[in-house]
């Protein structure tokens, strides 16, 4: 046995190192539950003997210190961290402390409101609004001292540059606003899977997905990540009066920053515990991961008699939920053929629950993310489910190998079609090169039919593979031939009438699907769905696709030689052309109805962004007018964008372009330019 300062530094050491893991590498390394009970331990034998509790210890810092590569910065206030609270009961303990020590200043009666925040698991940071103006945003680093990602920051959609104040009121001297950097869940599994395919390590959570891109060096790289942020609380004010954490987030929302409308403030400490409650439920449904709800005693004199200890407030706790991960079994790894041929592995786990749900795949990725998890087959492993999105493997529990597991080797033959599997040089993806491999074909078809192609619903995964079977499909064209065989459909064992001609009805109306969805169900290589928007801009119907040259191609936004490369070889296959033929004889849409671009208007190979309101045009005459000018108009602003045309209130586009360099023009420049005169010197580099 240890004696309690041997395991002390222990568990110091052990506790740094995770830390230096999540918050400077963005890796970690350990589960949260066991992060958690290691600091409850340390905590434990520090309170047992104080003589223990150094200033170094981690129970007494936030976080890991920055990592040298981003410039310091000293937070005006220290930035603080939570005390965890897992169940009711020590939510109730949690309150009783806070009201004896009110109690003791002869204040009984409060806290009596609190307010309930989502806990959002994502980046903490920091923002420093003077005179009105965003001047600074720094990281949260060890809680005193942070990194400077003021550029990173102003690439955030949402984020005010300058607070909106009511008129006439003038902004105060200084103000640190505080909140949560986050990657929306849908974003993060688009983020991972584009990366596994580049054959990059992907992330294992939205929470170091989010770190590593506001870390970025370049804010360009961090720009075209679709970070988003909530704002919940101010840190050091000059100028300021805020009475209440309600009063706080009423503030925030005036002056233009985002807080979340679920926000909720109650009495009670039962009403609080409802409404962690509620914060589990909805847990699920949000588009950003929630590791608990955020109890804060509302007001700020109590607040202020309450103090800290240590690291932590006494005013404010984390309510933890159960947690998203848990340990299980990898009973064996397969691999499974993607629609481009790519072997992708799996984990087959031994059921287990996580977070609510029953856990019994989980995605590898390629064979890389297997090899840089160090994963063999039989191990304990750590799984994890965040939200919505598909659940992961997170790594092994190594100490608890038997000698039995064994190691994992991508199959040399296509686990579908039994060809030898080819790995092109320079990819880490294997592929079956087989045109013909029935599970190429069958996760084509459902690639096709899915949401953000021609969306056809009730053609899901399970009945291709037994359309396949029975050989009613196996090309994108046998799908509008499927009402000739209605008979034999209804006949099919577990299919009624209604559903196949509910099945039918919906095929037919995939015939609307814009040409720009056709094209993207095509599912050539490389062109996803921005892609297929971008070429249908340059190529507006199937004809002007078929006859388009690899010059005309790459003058698609985002389009450079491999992706032209990959077009024109698809098109130059017999059998491709074939099917865009029957597919345009079945009625499928191969015309854009957007106006023709002319190759010589004032706006010619310009990309134009519009914000605010202008008074001579709605947004989508504006962007008609680009168009007809033969520009093109876009949504976001990004270092490739010609000008920003700035109308009455415009938002965060205006910043993201003062930020990246990118001309702005107000509409009576717009308006002269649409009319012939030169539009605005493009942004250098
Ligand atoms: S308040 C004094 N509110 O959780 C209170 N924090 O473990 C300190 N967090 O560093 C922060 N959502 O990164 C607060 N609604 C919320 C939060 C929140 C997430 C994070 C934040 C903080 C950590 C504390």
């Amino acid at each position: 046995m240890p004696t309690p300062a041997e395991r002390a530094a222990e568990l110091r050491e052990l506790i740094d190192a995770a830390n230096h893991a999540y918050y400077v590498l963005d890796q970690p390394t350990v589960d949260d539950a066991v992060y958690d009970g290691w600091m409850r331990e340390l905590q434990a034998l520090e309170a047992d003997d104080p003589a223990l509790q150094t200033p170094a210890s981690p129970t007494q810092r936030v976080g890991a210190a920055p990592s040298g590569r981003f410039p310091p910065v000293r937070h005006l206030r220290p930035m603080l961290s939570l005390a965890n609270a897992r169940g009711t009961d020590e939510l109730v303990a949690w309150h009783r402390r806070a009201r004896a020590v009110m109690e003791q200043e002869g204040l009984g009666s409060r806290p009596d409101r609190f307010v309930v925040e989502p806990k959002i698991d994502g980046l903490a940071i920091s923002l420093t609004y003077e005179d009105g103006r965003f001047v600074q945003g720094a990281t949260r680093g060890d809680g005193v001292v942070g990194e400077d990602v003021t550029a990173n920051l102003r690439t955030i959609a949402g984020l005010p540059d300058r607070l909106r104040l009511p008129d006439g009121a003038s902004p105060p001297r200084v103000v640190e606003v505080r909140g949560e950097v986050y990657l929306p869940l849908a974003a993060f599994a688009e983020l991972n899977a584009a990366r596994a395919e580049a054959g990059l390590p992907t992330f294992a959570n939205p929470r170091n997905s989010a770190a590593g891109s506001l870390r970025q060096l370049d804010p360009r790289a961090t720009a075209e990540r679709p970070l988003s942020i909530w704002c919940y609380s101010v840190g050091h004010r000059d100028g300021l009066e805020l009475a209440s954490q309600w009063a706080t987030l009423e503030w925030l929302r005036e002056a233009g920053f985002p807080v979340n409308p679920d926000i909720r403030v109650v009495e009670t400490i039962e009403q609080v515990a409802e409404e962690c409650a509620a914060w589990e439920e909805r847990r699920a449904a949000v588009d950003f991961d929630i590791d608990g709800a955020v109890v804060k005693i509302d007001a700020v004199d109590v607040q202020d008699r309450l103090g800290a200890v240590g690291r932590a407030p006494r005013w404010a706790i984390a309510y933890k939920f159960a947690p998203t991960t848990a340990t299980t079994t990898l009973l064996d790894i397969m691999v499974s053929v993607g629609r481009t041929g790519a072997l992708v592995p799996f984990a087959v786990l031994d059921p287990v629950s996580v977070g609510g749900a029953t856990v019994k795949l989980a995605t590898l990725h390629n064979q890389e993310d297997v090899a840089r998890k160090g994963l063999m087959i039989g191990d304990r492993v750590i799984v994890q489910r965040a939200g919505d999105v598909i659940p992961q493997v997170v790594g092994p529990l190594t100490q608890e190998r038997t000698g039995d597991e064994r190691p994992f080797a991508m199959p040399d033959r296509c686990p579908a079609c039994d060809t030898p599997v080819v790995q092109p040089p320079g990819e880490v993806q294997m592929r079956c090169p087989n045109r013909s491999c029935p599970a190429q074909i069958q996760q084509g078809l459902f690639h096709f039919a899915s949401r953000g192609a021609l969306d056809i619903e009730g053609l899901g995964e399970k009945t291709i593979r037994r359309f396949y079977d029975e050989g009613l499909l196996t090309s994108f064209a046998d799908i509008y031939d499927l009402h000739r065989h209605r008979d034999r459909l209804v006949a099919m064992e577990g299919f009624k009438d209604v559903s196949v001609d509910n099945l039918l009805a919906a095929v037919e109306r995939s015939k609307e699907r814009p040409w720009s969805r056709v094209l993207y169900g095509l599912g050539i290589r490389h062109v996803g769905d921005v892609t297929a928007e971008a070429v249908v801009a340059v190529c507006p119907s199937l004809d002007a696709l078929l006859a388009a040259d690899v010059e005309t191609l790459a003058q698609a936004e985002g389009v450079g030689p491999v992706v032209a490369e990959s077009i024109r070889e698809f098109l130059a296959s017999e059998d491709n052309r074939d099917l865009l033929e029957r597919l345009r004889a079945a009625g499928l849409t191969t015309e854009s109805d957007e106006p023709p671009r002319p190759a010589d208007g004032p706006l010619t190979g310009r990309t134009v962004v519009i914000t605010g309101g202008l008074e001579a045009f709605s947004r989508d005459e504006a962007k008609r007018a680009v168009a007809t000018a033969g520009g093109k108009a876009t949504g976001s602003v990004s270092r490739s964008t010609s000008f920003v045309v700035a109308g009455a209130e415009p938002g965060s586009k205006l910043a993201k372009a003062e930020s990246l360099g990118v001309p702005v023009i107000d509409e009576a420049a717009f308006l002269a330019v649409l009319a012939g005169e030169r539009p605005p010197p493009e942004r250098e580099g």
